[in-house]
C-alpha cells in the first residue's frame, strides 16, 4: 500500500477527495463504495466543495446495523443520506445500503453482492478502520474471502459506537456488511484513520501478518491501496 501521513483529517480529506476526483474524470459513471462513521467525513466535505458532476455516479455503502427501527437516524441508511447522498448530491435513486431493497433479511447480503456485481462492480471504495482491526464490520475471525453477510458485532465496537445512540444498549448488537472478499474485488482502496487509539489496528493492518484476526491487514492482498493517516494514527507503523 502506498501510505501518506498528513497533517490532520482535513488534509486526508482533501488528499482522498483528489484521488476520488481523479477516479471520476476518467469514468463519470463511477462506482463509489461509500463508509460511515466519523472518519469519512472530511473526505465527503473535500469532495461536495469541489462541486463535481455525480450525477451518474453510483454508489454502494459498506454496511448497516440490522435491528434498528425503520427510519431510525443512526441506521446508515439515514447516515448515508444526511452524511453523502446530500452534501455530494449523489441521485439517491443510485444510492444502494445493504438490507436497503425491502427483502427479506435471509438473502439480503447475496442480493447486495448481486446488485454490485450489475453495476459493474465498485470502482473506489472508501475504508475506516476500527480499533479492533475492522473494516466494513468485519470483525475479528471474518474469513479473508467473505461476501456481503450479517455479522456480529464486537462488544468493543458497540462501545465505541455508543457515541451516535442515546444510549449503549441502543447499538444493535447485528450488522450487514460487506464481506473482506468484497472490499478486495473493489477496484481501487483508500483506507483512512485518525487519532493514537487507531495506530495499533492501522499498524497491523499495514505491515502486520495477513490474518483474520485483524480484518484491515487483508489490503495487503490487494493491489492499489492509498493509506492516508495523521500522525497518531501512524505512530505505531515502523
Ligand atoms: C463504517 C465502517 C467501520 C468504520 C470504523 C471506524 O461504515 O464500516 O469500519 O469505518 O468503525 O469508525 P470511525 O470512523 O467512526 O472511527
Amino acid at each position: 500500500a502506498e501510505v501518506v501521513i498528513v497533517r490532520d483529517a482535513e488534509a486526508a480529506g482533501e488528499l482522498a477527495a483528489s484521488v476520488i476526483e481523479q477516479v471520476l474524470r476518467d469514468k463519470p459513471d463511477a462506482v463509489l463504495g461509500l463508509a460511515t462513521g466519523s472518519t469519512p467525513l472530511t473526505t465527503y466535505a473535500a469532495l461536495a466543495a469541489r462541486r463535481p458532476d455525480l450525477a451518474a455516479v453510483r454508489a454502494f455503502a459498506l454496511d448497516e446495523y440490522v435491528g434498528l427501527p425503520e427510519g431510525h437516524p443512526q441506521s446508515y441508511r439515514a447516515v448515508i443520506a444526511r452524511e453523502a447522498v446530500a452534501p455530494l448530491g449523489l441521485d439517491p435513486a443510485k444510492v444502494r445500503v445493504p438490507g436497503d431493497d425491502g427483502g427479506p433479511l435471509a438473502g439480503a447480503g447475496d442480493r447486495y453482492e448481486r446488485a454490485i456485481a450489475e453495476a459493474g462492480g465498485i470502482d473506489v471504495q472508501l475504508l475506516g478502520i476500527g480499533r479492533t482491526g475492522h473494516i466494513g464490520f468485519n470483525e475479528p475471525g471474518s474469513s479473508l474471502a467473505s461476501s456481503t453477510r450479517i455479522k456480529t458485532l464486537t462488544e468493543q465496537t458497540r462501545r465505541d459506537n455508543a457515541r451516535f445512540f442515546d444510549s449503549p444498549a441502543e447499538v444493535p448488537k447485528h450488522c450487514l456488511t460487506q464481506g473482506l472478499g468484497t472490499i478486495l474485488r473493489s477496484r481501487r482502496l483508500i483506507l483512512l484513520a485518525f487519532g493514537e487509539a487507531k495506530a495499533d489496528a492501522v499498524a497491523g493492518a499495514v505491515e502486520g501478518p495477513v490474518t483474520a484476526s485483524l480484518p484491515g491487514s487483508v489490503i495487503q492482498l490487494h493491489p492499489e491501496v492509498t493509506v492516508i493517516v495523521d500522525e497518531g494514527a501512524a505512530s505505531r507503523l515502523a
